[in-house]
């Protein structure tokens, strides 16, 4: 299978979106615990892992998609600008969390506002799968 064919089919797209959003739902209700208990040293850990979560497993989706489907399905192009804006707020929100050195109103309204982002980007993006690639990678059929 390509790595277009991977990306391409509905079920296996779904799946890698959510074991990404599991993972970032369950470390943001950590970090707003955290945050409301005064725990500020665990709360700058999760902060920290949640941007490492974003950078290594969901920019890296979002660049693959770029690569190797967005430029095969051409309507899904209108979803290059919620990439950026992932990049943009996982920066953001980094060099906050780096120059302040704890978990800043400003750090929080960027995850908060990523994660908001994703939900609807990963709707969007399924929705666009089902119209445009539903028969892209289609496997051959049996032979009778
Ligand atoms: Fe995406
Ligand atoms: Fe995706």
């Amino acid at each position: 299978m390509s790595s277009l064919c991977g990306l391409a089919k509905v079920e296996t797209h779904q799946a890698i979106h959510n074991s990404v959003t599991a993972d970032l739902d369950a470390a943001m209700r950590l970090l707003r615990s955290s945050l409301q208990a005064g725990r500020h040293s665990e709360a700058y850990e999760l902060a920290g892992a949640i941007l490492a979560i974003w950078s290594e497993r969901e920019l890296w989706h979002a660049q693959a998609e770029e690569a190797e489907l967005y430029r095969h399905i051409p309507a899904m192009s209108a979803l290059h600008r919620d990439h950026d804006l992932m990049a943009q707020w996982v920066t953001e929100a980094r060099t906050a969390l780096e120059r302040e050195d704890t978990v800043s109103a400003l750090v929080m309204t960027r995850l908060e506002a990523l994660s908001i982002l994703l939900d609807t980007h990963n709707v969007q993006e399924l929705e666009h799968l089902r119209i445009s690639a539903g028969g892209t990678c289609a496997s051959p059929a049996e032979p009778g």
